[in-house]
């Protein structure tokens, strides 16, 4: 049975109960839930990878304060990590920093660890009551969607044996943090997120435009999340000429996916089998934020999934990102 705690009366101390049997607990962030334990449980930490069924070769994001002194945890930091830092923490911007009494079980050996400093206040309370850094990858089982919400939790790690979920309502972002890693004062983008190019560039910063992170995976470089990642239960096509989305014809129910920017001709079903849904006609920061729960909620209503691209431009990088995983 999982608990779905509401943020109310003793919440904190049942949370900080589970950490001290070792069980880890879901909480909400900014940019999805993340199944947290805090790094000076080895035990807790290994029952994050059991839950997620994640490979321990997989190293987990760890979550501080902003306000907290981070030399606890780094071994040093540039002029630009610093500026970073203080720039876009408390948010969604993950860096890959040298690490300090973490241990490898966290980072999968890697003498490198991602930190981020989330902007929840149930996240956040919940660091300063334990006072110690939280691994939290992404809150579902490894390859799957991340969640949004809490009952999308429960569905996907609930029966895997998840003790316990904080229930902040809906991640107000929708979309993972932005992970960037800084080598001769620029920025690799290693995995696009909430935190878009634009933003990092309009404050002064400059992103290694040749670097690009699927060639660095084959070479073996630090990697988040590469492959297959991010799918929905069922097959999801993507394609890029909204002529040949809009005519795509398949036996099979049909969710048309259309993200806002994308030219796409008249939304009419041709078939009876097919669906069509737009997804925030207002911004794309909307538009990502449903992105997730869309794609959950075709896994039970259709049979195939078919994507039209958004624009490579803002958030629809990450759009586009996490819509190439999971086609695989
Ligand atoms: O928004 C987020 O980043 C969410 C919330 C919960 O904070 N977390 C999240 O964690 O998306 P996860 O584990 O699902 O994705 C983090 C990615 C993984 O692909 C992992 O391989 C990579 O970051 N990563 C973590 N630590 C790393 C390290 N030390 N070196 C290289 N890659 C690392
Ligand atoms: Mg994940």
């Amino acid at each position: 049975m999982t608990s779905i705690l509401k943020p109310e009366g003793d919440w904190l101390s049942k949370v900080e109960e589970f950490f001290n049997n070792d069980e880890p607990v879901a909480l909400p962030t900014e940019t999805v839930y993340g199944l947290a334990a805090p790094i000076s449980r080895p035990k807790a930490i290994a029952k994050i990878f059991d839950l997620k069924n994640r490979p321990t070769f997989n190293p987990l994001i760890v979550h501080l304060k902003k306000d907290w002194d981070i030399f606890n945890w780094v071994e040093k930091l540039t002029d630009v990590e610093s500026r970073l830092i203080e720039k876009f923490w408390p948010g969604p911007l993950s860096l890959v920093l040298p690490k300090k009494n973490i241990p490898d079980i966290c980072t999968a050996s890697s003498k490198l660890v991602v930190l981020r400093a989330p902007k929840n206040k149930i996240f956040e309370q919940v660091l300063d009551g334990y006072g110690v850094p939280l691994a939290a990858p992404s809150a579902n089982t490894s390859t799957r969607l991340s969640p949004t919400t809490a009952i999308r939790v429960q569905e996907d790690l609930g029966e895997r044996g998840l003790k316990a979920i904080v229930d902040g309502g809906r991640s107000s972002e929708g979309l993972e943090s932005t992970i960037v890693q800084v080598v001769n004062e620029k920025l690799r983008i290693l995995r696009e997120g909430a935190l878009s190019d634009e933003e990092l560039v309009l404050a002064g910063f400059e992103i290694d435009k040749s670097y690009q992170s699927q060639v660095a995976a084959a070479s073996g470089d630090v990697m988040p999340g590469q492959g297959k990642h991010y799918a929905p239960l069922v097959p999801l096509v993507v394609m890029d000429d909204p002529q040949k989305w809009v005519s795509y014809h398949s036996n099979k129910k049909l969710l048309f996916l259309k993200i806002l920017e994308s030219d796409a001709p008249g939304l009419k079903p041709f078939n009876q089998k097919a669906q069509f849904v737009v997804l925030s006609q207002n911004d794309l920061k909307e538009a990502a934020f449903e992105l997730f729960e869309t794609l959950r909620l075709a896994e039970t209503e259709v049979e195939q999934i078919v994507v039209l691209k958004t624009k490579d431009i803002g958030l629809g990088r990450a759009i586009n990102d996490r819509l190439r995983r999971a086609n695989g």
